[in-house]
């Protein structure tokens, strides 16, 4: 089948990679002209793993090409996928400007002697499916005959190659009008017929609403688990370990249970914005995802606040090596990062910072620039001579990183971890004052014991 992909960010590109490889011949489209120029070299504009070769590989064999003209990617294509972004804007609503621009577009470009399936991937909120098809039908030739379906995208950065090819669910929303469209079943039959999960057909503001409510959900579940590692913090009890025996309740499940310095990325943060954005307008208020968002936002914050405790709020004249730049592990994407955060307010206390991100710091120097800040290229190197480390992403070295050789290199002997990735136990052992996410540390040895006291009746 011939493919469009128009918008080659995250989703855009690992689509059109993925759809090559299930042996379609795609072509992707982009208004940004340096970007094209990169990807046609074979410079990936992302970080993801697997990603360049796939597209080398399949523009090598003709199935994948890239354009910036829109008319020439669509020549022939019997879908056109709308991938474009969908930032958030000043007033925390979704940025819809270039889905309405490509639907004009796709519309002006429409092909009257054949049949299209236009198909919006970018997350987009209620109601905006319907416009996208108005749009398409004021800009198209009278004769053109197409039909839009809502096809959200569940991808996670870092594993999304895998998740395309592997989705839980492939969710899709369709028109009454289209519903029953042969065009339609066909194309998406021959799109999604070889994946083995469930295939969901609902109405267009259904699917739409799954893919943010979705979003919420898991972002809920996140903020859940560390607020709850806020009170093991005061209690003593182990939010690891809390995190493990709820998710054995099959009711919670044992996924996106990890606590850490809150959830980052170019999504959950806009997309929860986007979601309040919307209730507020529908007089619906989100009251628990409205506190979902001020948790997660106030936690960076909280985490700061330990390194406070340690060094006093004026912190020039302290060396901190702060380990992760980019929101997770395994993708360079640093945007809304919690890190990028953290290391703001300790530089907005005096600190001076050694950053290491073994990915993420072309895209970090954007967000933080140089002032009081040093890039290094190993987190051996972020070490010398340090007060303190600070590790905020969990990338997996992180976890591996050397204490007898970090106690030697560094000046100071403290460890905050952000992540949870080090073992409580060979930290302390080691000498190292030793503050985490929801435990109680040796770091707080000194303090009484918050819990009330418990008395017997009679
Ligand atoms: C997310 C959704 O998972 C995906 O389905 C959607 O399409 C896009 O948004 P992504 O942003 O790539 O994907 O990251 P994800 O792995 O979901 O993590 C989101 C944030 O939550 C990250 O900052 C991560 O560090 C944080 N997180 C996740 C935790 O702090 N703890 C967890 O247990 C899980």
């Amino acid at each position: 089948m011939n493919i469009c992909v128009v918008g080659t960010g995250y989703v855009g590109l690992v689509g059109a990679a993925v759809f090559a490889d299930w042996g379609h011949t795609v072509c992707g489209v982009d208004i940004d002209e340096g970007k094209i120029t990169n990807i046609k070299k074979g410079v990936m504009p992302i970080y993801e793993d697997g990603l360049g070769d796939l597209v080398r590989q399949h523009m090598d064999l003709d199935g994948l090409s890239f354009t910036t003209d829109i008319s020439e990617g669509m020549f022939g294509a019997e879908v056109v996928f709308i991938c474009v972004g969908t930032p958030q804007s000043k007033t925390g609503a979704a940025d819809l400007s270039a889905v309405w621009a490509v639907a004009e577009d796709i519309g002006r470009c429409l092909d009257p002697d054949m049949y299209t399936v236009v198909v919006v991937k970018s997350t987009v909120p209620v109601g905006s499916n319907e416009k996208v098809k108005e749009l398409i039908g004021v800009s198209a030739p009278k004769s053109a005959k197409f039909s839009v379906v809502s096809n959200p995208e569940f991808l996670r950065e870092g594993s999304a190659i895998w998740d395309m090819n592997n989705p839980d669910r492939t969710v899709l929303g369709i028109g009454s009008s289209d519903r029953l469209s042969e065009e339609v079943c066909r194309v998406l039959f021959s799109l999604y017929e070889h994946l083995s999960s469930p295939i969901v057909w609902y109405d267009l503001r259904t699917a739409e609403m799954i893919k943010y409510a979705s979003n919420a959900f898991l972002a809920m579940k996140v903020t859940s688990i560390n607020e709850i590692a806020l009170m093991c913090e005061r209690v003593g009890a182990d939010v690891d370990r809390v995190a493990e025996g709820i998710g054995l309740d099959p009711r919670i499940g044992p996924d996106f249970l990890k606590a850490g310095i809150g959830y980052g990325g170019s999504c959950f943060p806009k997309d929860v914005q986007a979601l309040m954005n919307t209730a507020k307008q529908t007089g619906s208020p989100l009251t628990i995802v409205s506190a979902v968002d001020a948790v997660n936002d106030h936690l960076p914050e909280l985490f700061v606040e330990k390194v406070i405790r340690e060094f006093g709020v004026n912190l020039s004249g302290i060396k901190i090596a702060c380990l992760g730049l980019a929101f997770k592990a395994n993708t360079d994407d640093v945007r809304d990062s919690r890190s990028i955060e953290v290391i703001r307010m300790l530089r907005g206390h005096g600190a001076s910072i050694q950053a290491y991100d073994p990915r993420a710091y072309g895209n970090a120097v954007e967000e933080l620039g140089y002032f009081g800040i040093s890039y290094v290229d190993t987190m051996n190197e972020a070490l010398i001579g340090a007060d303190a480390v600070v590790i905020l992403t969990e990338w997996p070295e992180f976890a591996e990183l050397d204490l007898l050789h970090a106690k030697e290199s560094m000046k100071g002997k403290v460890i905050f971890d952000g992540r949870n990735v080090l073992d409580q136990e060979s930290v302390e052992d080691m000498g190292f004052t030793y503050y985490c996410v929801g435990k109680r540390t040796n770091a707080y040895e000194k303090e009484p014991d918050l819990v009330p006291g418990i008395f017997l009746p009679g």
